[in-house]
């Protein structure tokens, strides 16, 4: 029997996506499906948004490709950019390609920055698949071919106050942290959690690391959930949306990790390139000018409104990173929803499906989801 030539790692589904506007993809027979999923919290502008093609399509008639081994203006504009609209205390990025190559970098940085050997991460979470990253993942069945190469993790359970408060962090270099736990089934902590975490590193001299990989660039109806929650960690790192689907990842960090690295500390041939470089800028540029943050902010509660009272029978999350919580009716409404070419994301709880729509989503489309939902139950299909 033949091999697929494509590696099959994913199951994907069972129709070929060819084309994306906005909030909607379709298929290659003309079909369009609303992007619940937003190509798994990707799209942040939406599917080629004209602004961000045009500034890739600019960009790739002047120049392409050139390593940072050349100072490059669109790079320099980009960093400068992010830092600004990053807030929260941060001062400089390091640029790459990928979420899981942002913590990895991260996390590197505190180990040599504070020479020490573990690491401390929470219960149930997701930071990629690269050895450090999945050293803080808490996924036993990604982890367990790769035990001997993980470094040592404590898993403490996550927004839990009493645990924070026992916990050791004398000897841990980093604690890693999803404000929001997404794979997890979007779980959420509070502000005095965040405030109690960030005393604690401190006192202890852990580096204290936001992964915004999902909850970052605009998604939450804040910059980064680190102004959502008060909190000023000594890292952010970031991927997913902030090119609008060019790859692209960063770890922004405080003046005093900026300070304490230079040359040859970190490196990454593609990060920082040219075309995601020109790509964040035209994605930053248009989550201020179409205010998507107040928008995200504003639909994420008119579709917990929605709602509320139906057969989802717990919605977490904020801004535009909601988990829907459909009981064992979960897959039976992801499937309702394809049915009706609308694309919501699973999690590692079955009973929860994710929303992570672009920030600019429509409020039709909102309606359309939630109409949908609501003949789930008419017809009879929840229990
Ligand atoms: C919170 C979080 N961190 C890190 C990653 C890894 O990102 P990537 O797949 O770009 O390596 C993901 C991916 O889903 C994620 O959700």
């Amino acid at each position: 029997m033949a091999l697929p030539s494509l590696l099959p790692t994913y199951t994907p589904y069972g129709f070929p996506l060819v084309a994306g506007e906005a909030d909607r993809v379709f298929d290659d027979q003309g079909n369009e499906y609303l992007d619940f999923y937003g190509g798994h919290c990707v799209a942040s502008t939406g599917h080629c948004h004209p602004a961000v093609t045009t500034a890739i399509a600019a960009q790739a008639r002047k120049l392409i490709f050139y390593s940072a081994a050349a100072q490059l203006p669109v790079r320099n504009l980009a960093a400068a950019r992010l830092v600004e609209f990053a807030g929260a205390g941060m001062a400089s990025v390091f640029f790459c390609n990928s979420g899981a190559e942002a913590n990895e970098s991260a996390l590197k940085i505190a180990l040599k920055l504070t020479g020490r050997k573990q690491l401390a991460a929470f219960q149930g979470a997701f930071h990629g698949r690269s050895l450090l990253a999945l050293s803080v993942t808490d996924a036993p069945g990604l982890r367990k071919d790769y035990q001997d190469f993980l470094a040592p993790t404590r898993f403490l359970p996550f927004a839990d106050p009493a645990a924070l408060a026992a916990a050791d962090f004398s000897q841990v270099a980093a604690v890693i942290v999803e404000p929001i736990q997404s794979m997890a089934g979007v779980k959420t902590a509070n502000a005095q959690w965040f405030a109690q975490l960030r005393e604690k590193c401190s006192a202890a001299g852990a580096l204290l690391i936001f992964d915004e990989v999902q909850t970052g660039i605009g998604r939450l109806g804040a910059p980064f959930a680190a102004q959502l929650y008060g909190v000023a960690p000594d890292m952010i790192t970031c991927a997913k949306g902030m090119a609008s689907g060019v790859p692209m990842g960063g770890v922004l960090m405080d003046a005093a990790v900026a300070a304490a690295l230079g040359p040859g500390d970190l490196g990454s041939t593609f990060g920082g390139g040219p075309l995601a470089c020109a790509a964040l800028l035209a994605t930053l540029q248009v989550i201020e000018d179409e205010k998507l943050m107040p928008q995200a902010a504003r639909l994420g509660t008119q579709i917990r409104n929605g709602l509320q009272g139906g057969m989802v029978q717990k919605v977490r999350g904020e801004g535009l990173l909601l988990g829907l919580n459909a009981g064992p009716n979960a897959k039976a409404l992801k499937a309702h929803l394809l049915q009706d070419r609308i694309l919501v994301g699973g999690s590692d709880d079955p009973q929860v499906l994710r929303l992570m729509p672009p920030l600019n989503v429509r409020e039709e489309s909102v309606n359309r989801l939630l109409t949908s939902i609501a003949a789930f139950r008419a017809a009879g299909i929840a229990a």
